[in-house]
């Protein structure tokens, strides 16, 4: 009874206080789901890429949005130092269309698709100069034509080779490392069973030799008994 009415009246005081708790989880679950309804562009977990001069690069991005897409529309711009430049634009109709993409730079190709909601874009034949931030952006009539974007970065280099080589060096290294460790285990196993098999071995060429040794050992232990011993009393 007694613990009854403590754990209760515990219980009765969690409540109270919690009332103001459970009031701002609401707000936060309900700016929540909010913000979550909105539009949401990304261009992935690594926002930049490193390429070679002359290769092709995927600039890649997606959109997702939870109330859906009406007439979304969408483009990529190449922050030129300062000036946005174009590089193409669509709408998309709804949920599963495929755009109809205006392409405006002869080395762009669209790869994205609705069904994926992917708006991706190919940079061919990459040159020094296409080094740079690209922004993908999208507007969602849907929500009142709120702007979302996303920046990816391009580094072109001439070669990949000095990341190449710092990562075999680091690949060597590691490699070397680990077959010098078991290279060491191994001698280290090897002493080790030398030494037990050793170490059996002479106790049984001292047993079966000579009976001399054997009292020995046997006068050892005594005098360690004795020592032991010793102390206690
Ligand atoms: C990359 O640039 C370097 C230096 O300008 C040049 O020698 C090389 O041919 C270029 N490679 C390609 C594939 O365009
Ligand atoms: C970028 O713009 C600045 C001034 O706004 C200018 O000094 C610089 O040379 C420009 N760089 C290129 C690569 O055009
Ligand atoms: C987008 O589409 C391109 C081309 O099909 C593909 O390479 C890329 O992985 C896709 N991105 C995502 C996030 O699905
Ligand atoms: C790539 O660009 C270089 C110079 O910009 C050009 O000489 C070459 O023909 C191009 N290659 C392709 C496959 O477009
Ligand atoms: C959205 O971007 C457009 C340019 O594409 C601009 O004119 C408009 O002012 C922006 N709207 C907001 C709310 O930032």
């Amino acid at each position: 009874m007694e613990t009854r009415g403590r754990s209760g009246s515990i219980l009765h005081r969690f409540r109270s206080s919690g009332d103001a708790f459970h009031a701002s989880l609401l707000i936060t679950l309900l700016l929540g789901v909010w913000s979550a309804q909105a539009l949401e562009v990304s261009v992935g977990k690594v926002p930049f890429v490193e390429a070679m001069n002359g290769s092709t690069v995927l600039l890649p991005c997606t959109y997702s949005s939870c109330i859906g897409i009406k007439n979304l529309y969408f483009n990529w711009q190449y922050n030129d130092n300062g000036t946005m430049q174009k590089l193409c634009e669509a709408v998309i109709p709804a949920e599963g269309i495929e755009p109809n993409v205006l392409i405006l730079h002869d080395r762009v190709e669209f790869v994205g698709s609705s069904k994926r909601s992917n708006i991706s874009i190919l940079l061919k034949n990459i040159t020094f100069e296409d080094e740079g931030q690209y922004i993908c952006f999208a507007r969602n009539p849907k929500e009142k034509n709120r702007n979302h974007s996303a920046i990816f970065t391009l580094f072109v280099v001439e070669e990949l080779k000095e990341v190449d080589d710092t990562l075999t060096v680091i690949i060597m290294s590691v490699i070397g490392g680990v077959v010098g460790l078991i290279i060491l285990i191994m001698i280290l196993k090897s002493l080790i069973l030398f030494l037990l098999r050793r170490g059996p071995e002479k106790n049984k060429e001292c047993l079966v030799s000579s009976s001399g040794n054997d009292n020995t050992e046997n006068g050892l232990s005594g005098s360690k008994t004795d020592n032991k011993a010793t102390p206690k009393a």
